[in-house]
């Protein structure tokens, strides 16, 4: 079996690797002046199982691009099997058509994963696992939706949160809050975000919660603009909460995202590696190898 890693990914790539004990297969990759990418593959994949792993943070598109050009070579050669590990999957919340008209970009990127001959397409807490269930059953690709919340929760509870409220944004993804309090122990709950379709701005509605100060971490999937993740620490800190975590999967942190989310008195802010960042205090290398082992079946 082979570890690839793509562009976006070289230090992941290069742990997940590592796990699996054997050397990562770089691919020589370039910019043309122009923006295109150059890929090319130095080892030999014919007969091979591939693991490519390239997240698709941004830049979305140049990334989902390398990603295909990747697929396609080590199919093209002769890999016997592919699968792309797409730490942070890109597109993945627009997966409703919330407007009339609106594309279905999940659906697309899933039907481009496709065509290039992914076998098996590995995410870490992917927007939406009915979502993603769905485009399952459209496309030949088997999907594989992993959770980094019981390790985020395992890194906070050895540096100072043990024991702390652990809360959802959203009553959508309290599964989230759920599986991380089953680490800390301290109880979970969640509060009420609604965002307006057209132009993006955040309402929350916050629940009364008893943690006048108790220390509480916000779990999220994604931090982007930030302003989820501010409205929700600023409901905790509001009520009394002593230190508060902003911890979440995926830091994309566009823009002003970390000022917005400290001064609405975030303590600390904690993500994982399926971006990579000065906040990636937690990687998934060890989860993903796992996985591959024991799910995937290639060792
Ligand atoms: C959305 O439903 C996600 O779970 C995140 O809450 C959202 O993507 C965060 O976006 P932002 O940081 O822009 O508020």
């Amino acid at each position: 079996m082979m570890v690839i890693p793509g562009p976006a990914s070289l230090e992941l790539g290069g742990r997940i690797a590592s796990e699996m004990g054997v050397e990562a297969s770089p691919v020589g990759h370039r910019l043309f002046p122009d923006g295109e990418s150059y890929i090319r593959m130095t080892g030999r994949v014919e007969g091979e199982a591939v693991v490519i792993v390239q997240t698709t943070a941004p830049e979305q598109d140049r990334r989902l691009m390398q990603a295909f050009m990747m697929a396609e070579t080590a199919r093209d050669l002769g890999a016997e099997r592919v699968a792309l590990v797409a730490p942070y999957l890109a597109y993945s919340r627009q997966d409703k058509r919330f407007l009339e008209g609106e594309c279905l970009t999940l659906d697309v990127v899933m039907g481009l994963i496709e065509c290039v001959g992914v076998d098996d397409l590995i995410a870490i807490d992917a927007h939406s696992e009915a979502s993603l269930r769905a485009v399952e059953e459209k496309h030949n690709v088997r999907v594989h939706n992993l959770s980094a919340m019981p390790l985020i929760a395992e890194h906070l509870k050895g540096t100072g949160f043990d024991g702390a409220y652990s809360l959802s944004p959203d009553v959508g993804a309290i599964h989230q809050a759920e599986a991380a309090a089953r680490v800390l122990g301290g109880g979970c709950g969640f509060f009420e975000k609604e965002r307006d379709r057209k132009t993006g701005e955040i309402r929350m509605r916050v629940e009364d919660l008893d943690i006048e100060g108790r220390n509480a971490v916000v779990f999220d999937d994604i931090i982007s603009s930030g302003g989820t993740m501010a409205k929700a620490v600023e409901g905790l800190k509001g009520q009394g909460a002593s230190r508060v975590a902003a911890a979440c999967t995926h830091a994309l942190l566009m823009d002003e995202a970390e000022e917005r989310i400290r001064n609405a008195g975030a303590d600390v802010i904690l993500a994982t590696d399926t971006v990579s960042n000065p906040f990636s205090g937690v990687s998934v290398a060890g989860l993903v190898a796992d996985y591959i082992r024991s799910h995937l079946n290639i060792v």
